[in-house]
């Protein structure tokens, strides 16, 4: 019998699907997922200080997925860590719950470690990727492998035996070269990808970007091929674990997925769009490509796509 669960940085994940970091803010709508049956959960990422976040709209649907410039709206560290903890109390026995920290400065993201550790989360993810913020921030701390490959090796040193994994944004010449840079800094898997772009979308009848922000990330279907080649070439460069999002929506898609590399899939936008019961569809949908295919166990698939 093929079974979906997996142990991945030494924990143990009923099934391999992940909600991404952001797709939902509430802690009410993060309970759902957990009863929903997602096989982990990444909380939104928290910033030092409170953030409102960019000007509406925020985000916008269109037919290949999402442009999205939320602008990591989040309560602040202070709060965040909190209520993160009680949430990790109350439904972390049911499914590892993920903290995602994002910061502009090392010092800022070992305060957030700091904080978020005692708070005993499945693993911390770095955001080192988030790409609307700009105006205020600059580049985002971590698109290139020197800074990468510096704040992981920082963060290990006090984040004791909690999983760091970094997250990185497909929107560099060299993705493999940072996730290699975060490898050898310690870290204990890599998350890709962020959303592509920055895009934007033109409301022609007002004759003007859409999104508040002008423009945005995009997510969603259109960004599968993407999210793919990246982490097949994480996977050729590093021996840590891969979760590997962008614009998964099928079962078709999250056997890409595996075959690319990744050991966990994160499963974002398609569940903005459809609602949560489409966990429900795709573990099954998984588990009869399994059973059709004469596979027992996930990892059986995990990088098959490049050879022997
Ligand atoms: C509305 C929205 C908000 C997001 N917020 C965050 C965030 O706070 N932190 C983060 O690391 N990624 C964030 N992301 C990126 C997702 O976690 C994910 O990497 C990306 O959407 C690609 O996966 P998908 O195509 O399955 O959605 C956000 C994405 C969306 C659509």
């Amino acid at each position: 019998m093929a079974t979906l669960a997996t142990n991945v940085f030494e924990v143990l994940f009923e099934n391999p699907f992940i909600l991404p970091s952001g797709i939902v803010t509430e802690t009410a709508e993060h309970k759902r997922a957990v009863e929903a049956g997602y096989g982990g959960i990444t909380l939104k990422s928290f910033t030092f200080e409170r953030r409102e976040g960019n000007p509406l709209p925020r985000l916008w649907k269109y037919d290949a997925g999402l442009i999205n410039s939320v602008g990591l709206r989040n309560a602040g560290i202070e709060e965040g860590s909190k209520e993160a903890g009680e949430f990790i109390k109350t439904y972390g026995a049911q499914a590892p719950i993920i903290v995602s920290l994002f910061a502009t400065k090392i010092k800022e993201f070992l305060y957030l470690v700091e904080k978020i550790v005692p708070q005993a989360p499945a693993a911390i993810e770095l955001n080192l990727s988030c790409p609307n913020v700009d105006d205020e921030f600059g580049k985002p701390l971590g698109m290139e492998k020197g800074a990468a490959g510096q704040i992981v090796a920082e963060v290990k040193k006090i984040s004791g035996s909690i999983p760091v994994i970094a997250k990185l944004s497909p929107n560099v010449t060299n993705i493999a070269e940072i996730a290699k840079a975060c490898a050898d800094g310690g870290a204990d898997g890599i998350t890709a990808i962020n959303t592509a772009g920055p895009g934007m979308i033109i409301d022609i009848k007002k004759r003007k970007p859409i999104i508040g922000a002008k423009m945005g990330g995009v997510s969603g279907p259109a960004i599968l091929p993407i999210a793919v080649r990246c982490v097949y070439e994480i996977y050729n460069a590093v021996n840590i674990p891969i979760i590997g999002m962008g614009g998964v929506s099928t079962v078709t898609d999250i056997v890409q997925m595996f075959m690319a590399g990744s050991a966990l899939v994160g499963i974002g936008t398609v569940t903005y769009t459809k609602g949560m019961k489409v966990i429900v569809e795709l573990k099954q949908q998984l588990l009869d490509y399994m059973d059709q295919n004469n596979i027992t166990d996930i990892k059986e698939l995990i990088g098959v796509a490049h050879g022997a």
